[in-house]
């Protein structure tokens, strides 16, 4: 039986796919590569398309035996989602509504599904649990949790079953370099202060130097792209062994401000790495960290890389490698 991956030649898809292939899953990829990158998809067979596109999804389900579907395809940029509202609930919930459909149809039984840290928006306390309250202060963490609650109600009505994992925030890359971090524009904080590191910008901005933290900018609990790879590899079996849906968080349980970040990549790089306070940017929380001990109860999930100078060395490997990211290939 094989796992259907949409979104899989994205950054957090691609590398668990990687990651599945390792534990001899079998992964079928769709992916409509506006975000992400054929090369990124290693050694498993791929179908260019759309959520939207059930012709496609027929297709997959006609070549391949599915069981199970990890849901990554999605809109994904905070900042984005303030100015662009409408696109994030088209591509996020109609295509996840399009997709959900189609499975309920095929008879799929167990989905895992990519949901954020952002659909508690301001949290009350920290560090944050499951059950602590959903209050998106962005339209992307409000897709996301209609998602997360519409997948609920399919549990009921079809015995859908779902696991959501809500992220921190996703850093680092494959330790083997074979595949990494790449978006066209960058606006992650390591991704972009790195490419300041190699000289491809001139400096990094600093969004924001008045929030209520302990040097005044934002807080975020950063957490390596295979960890949160092997996060759903055993979500997944966890699920198929008991039947039952779940929602977990995924982080290291330890903040970063943004200018620690920018400390710990030039300690790692051993550039200057120049930086400047800019305002702040529309719909950032102050602060973010996740308390992942019901993941790691109840999964079983073991971080392997969980130090930030760890997970920002992967990462200034793949950049250092890939310059111009998977673009000297496209
Ligand atoms: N930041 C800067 N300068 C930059 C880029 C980012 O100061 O050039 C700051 C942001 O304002 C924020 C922090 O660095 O305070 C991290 O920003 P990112 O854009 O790297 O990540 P976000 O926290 O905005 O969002 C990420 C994912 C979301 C997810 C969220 C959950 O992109 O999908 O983590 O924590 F919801």
């Amino acid at each position: 039986m094989a796992i259907l991956v949409t979104g899989g030649a994205g950054y957090i898809g691609s590398h668990t796919v990687l990651y599945l292939r390792k534990q001899n899953e079998e992964v079928v990829v769709l992916d409509n590569l506006t975000k992400g990158h054929e090369q990124a998809v290693v050694d498993v067979p791929f179908y260019k398309g759309d959520l939207t596109d059930g012709k496609v999804i027929d297709q997959i389900f006609e070549d391949h035996s599915i069981d199970s579907v990890i849901h990554f395809a999605a809109s994904s940029l905070v900042g984005e989602s303030v100015t662009n509202p409408l696109e994030y609930y088209r591509n996020n919930v109609a295509g996840s509504h399009a997709l959900v459909s189609k499975l309920v149809e095929h008879g799929v039984k167990h989905i895992v599904f990519s949901s954020t840290a952002a659909t508690y928006g301001n949290p009350e306390r920290t560090p944050i649990e499951e059950s602590d309250v959903t209050a998106p202060t962005n339209p992307y963490g409000e897709t996301k949790l209609a998602i997360e609650k519409m997948l609920r109600w399919c549990d009921d009505a079809y015995g859908l079953k779902s696991v959501s994992l809500r992220y921190f925030n996703a850093a680092g890359a494959d330790p083997e370099g074979r595949i990494g971090e790449d978006h066209d524009p960058e606006s992650h904080l390591i991704p972009i202060v790195l490419q300041a590191a190699l000289g491809q910008r001139e400096k990094v901005s600093i969004f924001g130097d008045d929030y209520d933290t302990k040097d005044g900018t934002c807080v975020r609990d950063y957490i390596h792209v295979l960890d949160l790879a092997q996060a759903h590899y055993l979500a997944l079996k966890k699920m198929k062994e008991t039947n039952e849906s779940g929602v977990y968080n995924l982080g290291n349980g330890k903040g970063f401000t943004v200018k620690e970040v920018i400390e710990t990549c030039r300690s790692v790089t051993g550039k200057t790495i120049e930086a400047e306070v800019a305002p702040r940017r529309a719909g950032d929380p102050a602060t973010l960290i996740a308390s992942s001990s019901k993941a790691i109860n109840e999964l079983g999930w073991n971080p392997e890389y969980p130090e930030l100078s760890q997970i920002v060395a992967h990462a200034w490997s793949w950049h250092q490698n890939n310059p111009k990211g998977y673009g000297d290939n496209e």
